[in-house]
C-alpha cells in the first residue's frame, strides 16, 4: 500500500519573458537559447511572490482531488527559494488552505518533488497518512545572476502540486545523493555579522553547465532502467516520460540512448524553462488538465539537480479527467 494521485495543480507567474527580452539585458539571442536549450520563454515573478503562486497551485490540486482539507494528514513542500527562511512555506500554505496537519519544507534542489514523493510513500506505508499535499515551488529568478548569460536564460518561476491518497499506484521509486559543491551550488544569504572574517559569496546559482549536462544525461538513462527493473516492467512499457526540463538536448539524448519514441516524452521547456523542483508537478498537471493520461497509463518521473541529487519514480495513472 502506498498512494494514488488524487489531484494535480500548478501555477505560473503572469509575466512572460521571451528570449528577445533577455537579449536586451545580457549578450545573448533567441537563436542561441532555442538551439542550445529548447527554451523560447519563461514565466518570471513581477508583482506576485512565490508564496502567491504556491497558494494557487495548492488550491488547484485540492480542488482537483475533491478532498476536504480537514482530511489532509501532512503537507510537504520542496523549495530552495521560498519567501521566508522560517516559517516554512508548508506552514504558510497550511494557514492559507485552512488545514491543521503537520507541515514542513524539504530541500533537494530540482529533485525535491521526487524526494517528497518518497517521504509521502513512507507515511502511507506506515499507516500515518491517508491524504498528503505536496507542493513544489521555486522562484529561480531570485537566485540567478541576471548578468550571467549562461545561467539566467535557463530558469523560470512556478509551482506545482499534487494531492496523494492511500492507494497502490507507486510501482517503484529510487533516490540518490552524491555530495558535490563544484557542479551546482547556491550559497546561502550571508547576513551582516560584524564578527565574520570569511569572504562572502553572493547568493546566486553557480553551475558548471557541461558537467551538469553529463551528469543529468547519465542519471536519466540509469534511473529509468533501474526503476523499470524495480517495478518489474520493460522501459518500452512506459507510456509517458516526465523528465526534468533543464535542456531539451539532454532529454533528446536520453530518448535516443533509451531508444524510446520521442512522442512519449512530454515537455513544456519551450514555454516554462527549468522551474527547479516545480518542473515535474507543473508538467504533470498541465498534461492531466489536457487529458493526456488515461487510467492504467504508466508514467516515469525523472529528475536531477544540485546535491548532487537524482530521483525517479514509476507511477500508474488511475485518475479520470475531471
Ligand atoms: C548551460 C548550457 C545550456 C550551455 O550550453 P553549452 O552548449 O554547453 O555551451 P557552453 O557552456 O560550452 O558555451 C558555448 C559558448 O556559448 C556561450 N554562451 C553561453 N551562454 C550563452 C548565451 N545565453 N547566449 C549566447 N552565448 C552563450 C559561452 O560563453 C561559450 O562561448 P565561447 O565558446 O566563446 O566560450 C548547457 O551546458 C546545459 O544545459 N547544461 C546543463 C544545465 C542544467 O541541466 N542545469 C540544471 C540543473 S538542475
Amino acid at each position: 500500500m502506498n498512494f494514488t494521485v488524487a489531484g494535480t495543480g500548478s501555477a505560473l507567474p503572469k509575466k512572460v519573458i521571451t528570449n528577445d527580452d533577455l537579449s536586451k539585458i545580457v549578450d545573448t539571442d533567441d537563436e542561441w537559447i532555442k538551439k542550445r536549450t529548447g527554451i523560447s520563454s519563461r514565466h518570471i515573478l513581477s508583482d506576485e511572490t512565490i508564496t502567491d503562486i504556491a497558494f494557487m497551485a495548492a488550491d488547484a490540486a485540492i480542488a482537483d482531488s475533491k478532498i476536504d482539507v480537514a482530511d489532509l494528514d501532512l503537507i510537504i513542500v520542496s523549495t530552495v527559494s521560498s519567501d521566508y527562511l522560517t516559517p516554512s512555506l508548508a506552514c504558510i500554505i497550511q494557514g492559507h488552505i485552512g488545514a491543521t496537519c503537520p507541515a514542513f519544507d524539504i530541500s533537494a534542489a530540482c529533485t525535491g518533488f521526487i524526494y517528497a514523493l518518497d517521504i509521502a510513500k513512507n507515511y502511507f506505508q506506515s499507516g500515518n497518512a491517508k491524504n498528503i499535499l505536496i507542493v513544489s515551488a521555486d522562484a529561480m529568478s531570485r537566485i540567478v545572476d541576471w548578468t550571467h548569460r549562461s545561467t539566467c536564460v535557463l530558469f523560470g518561476d512556478g509551482a506545482g502540486a499534487v494531492v496523494l491518497s492511500k492507494g497502490s499506484d507507486l510501482l517503484a521509486i529510487k533516490l540518490t545523493s552524491e555530495s558535490n559543491l563544484d557542479i551546482i551550488s547556491i550559497p546561502h544569504v550571508t547576513g551582516n555579522s560584524p564578527f565574520s572574517e570569511l569572504k562572502k559569496d553572493l547568493s546566486y546559482i553557480k553551475m558548471d553547465g557541461r558537467e551538469t549536462y553529463k551528469f543529468a544525461f547519465a542519471a536519466i538513462c540509469k534511473n529509468t532502467n533501474d526503476v523499470a527493473q524495480l517495478a518489474g516492467i520493460d522501459v518500452n512499457d512506459i507510456d509517458y516520460f516526465i523528465t526534468h526540463q533543464a535542456n531539451i538536448r539532454i532529454i533528446e539524448a536520453a530518448q535516443q540512448r533509451m531508444n524510446v519514441p520521442i512522442e512519449k516524452f512530454l515537455n513544456n521547456i519551450d514555454s516554462a524553462g527549468n522551474t527547479s523542483s516545480a518542473t515535474i508537478p507543473i508538467l504533470l498537471d498541465q498534461e492531466n488538465k489536457k487529458g493526456t493520461f488515461k487510467p492504467g497509463d504508466i508514467l516515469v518521473l525523472n529528475s536531477f539537480g544540485a546535491g548532487l541529487t537524482t530521483g525517479a519514480a514509476i507511477i500508474r495513472w488511475s485518475k479520470t479527467t475531471n
